[in-house]
C-alpha cells in the first residue's frame, strides 16, 4: 500500500515536532513514530537547557564551554550556530507555553550544570523536556502536522543517488506500507539501549541510524557514548544533573568528597566524562559502596528545595529505590545516557544522500564531539529542529517528484522481509541474544575500555548476529506484534553495537567519553579527527574526517 508526503520526518521527539513545525506551512509534512510523541524519550530530559540569558554570561562563554566540554572534537561553527541560537530557542518555548521555574523577580531561572562556566541551564524544576515535549506538541497539533503514530519505519528507498520514500509498518495492522516523500528526516533519538545499565527509555534502540547504514551512509564519532554520573543503582534511572547544580554532593563509603581530587576547581560540577570516570576509579579501587556505587548527598539542601526544585528525583528514589533524599544519600553508578555518535551530517542536517537530513541524538552534526555538556542536548533539538526545516524548505524549491516505483519495489521487499521473520515457527530467544548484547556492551565498551576488551565485545556481537539469523519472532499473529517489533529493533541495535565496538577499537587514545586505559593520552596528532564507519559490501570501513576549527584553541582540559 502507499502513501505520500512532500516531507516525512521520523521520530516525534522534540527534534522531529520542531523540524516539522518549521516546514507545517510550507508543505505537506508528516511525522511517523512508533511511539505516542508524548512518549518520546525527550520527555524523560531534566535537568534543563542551556541558553546564554544572563546579563554578564554571552554566546561566546557558551561556545567555548562546550568546545572545552566536547574535548575539542566539535565543529566549532556547529557549537557557534548552537549557542548564538540558544535564547532564541529558549524564548520561543517559553512564549508559547513552557512553565519555565521562574526567579524572585519573574526571569526564567537558571542552574548550574557541568562543564559550564556560569549558571546557564533554564529549568522546569526536574521535569524540563517533560514541559518542552509537552507544549512543542500541543503547538504541532494546533499547526496541523499530520501524525502516523505507532508505525515503525523498516527502510529508505533510494533512486538516482536521491532519498525518495520510506517503507513502514502500521504497528495495529502489521500492514507493510511505502511512503513516497521528496525529504526524509532521521529523528529517532539515540540507541543507549544497546547498553543495560542506561538511562535511556526502551525505545531507544537507533533504528535511525540503523536505516542510514543500511542506505550506505556513514555513521560518526560512534565510539563517544556519554556515561551519565548519577544513575540510581539498581535501575539506572537518571538522577538530574540539576542535583549536583542545586548544591549536591558525591561521597565515597569513607565519606570523602571525592571529586576534589579529580577536579579541584569545578568539584562535582566537572563535565560529565570527568565526573563519571571519578566515580568508576573510586567504585573499581574499592571505595565505593558494595563495589558499585557512590552517594549522592543532597539532605543539606533541605525539604523545601528539593520539593520545589527537585521533585521528580525524591519521586524517583522513593518509589525506585525505597529512599527519600530529604533524609538519605542517593546510591548512584555511572550509566549509559547520550550517544554523542550518529548519522553524519553537516550544520543543517544534511547528509551525503540528497534529500536526507538527520537531526537530534539521532545524527552527528559533531556539535558535541567527544563529550555533551548536559542541558546542551535538549538545545540541540529546538535550535537544528528550526534550522533544518528551513534547509528543507530550500531544498523543495529544487527537488522533484520523488520515485514512485522505488517505493513500490521495495515496500514489496519489506513485506517480504517481515513474513519471513513472522513465519520461523522455531529459533532463539531473541531476549536473550538482546540481553547478552547489553552485558557485552557494559562489560567491554563502557567507561574505561581498552584493546583486549573492545576485541572481546566485537567477537561476541558479531557471533550474537549470527545467532539473531536463526531466532524466531515467537507470535505469528500480525496486528499489533510487539515481538516483531523487539527483533526489528534488535537487528538494528546489533548492528549499532558493532559500529560502536569497530570505531572505539580503532580510535587508540583518550578523549572525551572515550577513555582507553592503554592509551591514556589525548593524540591530536592522530585522532583530532572525526570517525566515520560505511557499511560497505557487507563490512564495517572504518575513515576519518577533519574537524572544522575556529576561535578556540586546543589546549589540555583542566577542570
Ligand atoms: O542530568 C540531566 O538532567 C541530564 C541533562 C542532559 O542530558 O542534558
Amino acid at each position: 500500500m502507499s502513501l505520500m508526503h512532500d516531507v516525512l520526518v521520523i521520530g516525534a521527539g522534540l527534534s522531529g515536532l520542531r523540524a516539522a513545525i518549521e516546514l507545517v506551512d510550507a508543505c505537506d509534512v508528516a511525522v511517523i513514530t512508533k511511539v505516542h510523541p508524548l512518549r518520546s524519550h525527550s520527555v524523560a530530559a531534566q535537568g534543563g537547557i542551556n541558553a546564554a540569558l544572563g546579563e554578564t554570561d554571552s554566546w561566546q562563554a557558551h561556545a567555548f564551554d562546550t568546545v572545552k566540554g566536547s574535548d575539542y572534537l566539535a565543529d566549532q561553527d556547529v557549537v557557534e550556530l548552537l549557542a548564538r541560537e540558544a535564547p532564541r530557542a529558549v524564548i520561543e518555548n517559553e512564549r508559547w507555553g513552557t512553565a519555565f521555574s521562574r526567579t524572585e523577580d519573574g526571569r526564567i531561572a537558571q542552574r548550574p550544570f557541568g562543564g559550564a562556566g556560569y549558571p546557564r541551564t533554564c529549568y522546569a524544576a526536574d521535569r524540563t523536556g517533560h514541559n518542552l515535549l509537552h507544549t512543542t506538541y500541543e503547538q504541532a497539533t494546533r499547526m496541523g502536522v499530520k501524525f502516523y503514530d505507532e508505525w515503525f519505519a523498516l527502510s529508505l528507498v533510494k533512486s538516482e543517488s536521491r532519498v525518495c520514500g520510506l517503507t513502514a509498518l502500521e504497528i495495529s495492522s502489521g500492514e507493510v506500507y511505502g511512503i513516497s516523500t521528496k525529504a526524509v528526516v532521521i529523528a529517532t533519538g539515540g540507541f543507549g539501549r544497546i547498553y543495560r545499565r542506561s538511562t535511556n527509555a526502551l525505545v531507544n534502540t537507533g533504528d535511525g541510524c540503523a536505516l542510514a547504514l543500511n542506505a550506505g551512509l556513514p555513521l560518526k564519532d560512534m565510539e563517544f557514548v556519554q556515561f551519565h554520573p548519577t544513575t540510581l543503582y539498581g535501575s539506572n534511572i537518571l538522577i538530574t544533573e540539576g542535583a549536583r547544580g542545586e548544591g549536591g554532593y558525591l561521597l565515597n563509603a569513607s565519606g570523602e568528597r571525592f571529586m576534589k581530587k579529580y577536579a579541584p576547581t569545578s568539584v562535582e560540577l566537572a563535565p560529565r566524562d570527568v565526573v563519571a570516570r571519578a566515580i568508576q576509579t573510586e567504585i573499581n579501587e574499592g571505595r565505593g559502596f558494595e563495589n558499585a556505587y557512590v552517594h549522592l548527598d543532597i539532605r543539606h539542601l533541605g525539604k523545601d528545595r528539593i520539593e520545589e526544585r527537585l521533585p521528580g528525583i525524591r519521586e524517583i528514589c522513593i518509589y525506585f529505590a525505597g529512599i527519600d533524599p530529604v533524609d538519605s544519600p542517593i546510591p548512584v553508578q555511572p550509566g549509559q545516557h547520550y550517544s554523542m555518535g550518529g548519522v553524519d551530517c553537516d550544520k543543517s542536517g544534511k547528509t551525503s544522500l540528497n534529500g536526507l537530513y538527520s537531526l537530534g541524538e539521532a545524527a552527528c552534526m559533531s556539535v558535541h564531539g567527544a563529550n555533551r555538556l548536559g542541558g546542551n542536548s535538549l538545545l540541540e533539538t529546538l535550535v537544528f529542529g528550526r534550522i533544518v526545516g528551513m534547509a528543507i524548505k530550500d531544498f523543495l524549491k529544487v527537488a522533484g517528484p520523488a520515485d514512485r516505483r522505488a517505493v513500490d519495489d521495495e515496500t514489496l521487499n519489506s513485506a517480504a522481509r517481515v513474513r519471513a521473520l513472522l513465519s520461523k515457527r522455531r529459533g532463539q530467544s531473541q531476549s536473550l541474544i538482546r540481553q547478552e548484547m547489553c552485558r557485552v556492551m557494559d562489560e567491554g565498551v563502557g567507561v574505561f575500555r581498552n584493546a583486549e576488551g573492545l576485541k572481546a565485545a566485537l567477537k561476541s556481537i558479531e557471533s550474537l548476529s549470527e545467532r539473531n539469523k536463526k531466532t524466531s519472532v515467537g507470535h505469528t499473529d500480525t496486528r499489533f506484534n510487539l515481538a516483531l517489533i523487539r527483533a526489528l529493533e534488535l537487528a538494528n541495535m546489533l548492528q549499532l553495537a558493532e559500529v560502536t565496538a569497530v570505531s572505539a577499537l580503532a580510535r587508540e587514545e583518550s578523549r572525551g567519553a572515550h577513555w582507553r586505559t592503554d592509551f591514556p593520552k589525548r593524540n591530536d596528532q592522530r585522532f583530532l579527527k572525526h570517525t566515520v564507519v560505511t557499511r560497505t559490501k557487507g563490512r564495517l570501513v572504518v575513515g576519518y574526517k577533519d574537524v572544522n576549527m575556529g576561535m578556540f584553541e586546543v589546549k589540555e582540559r583542566e577542570y
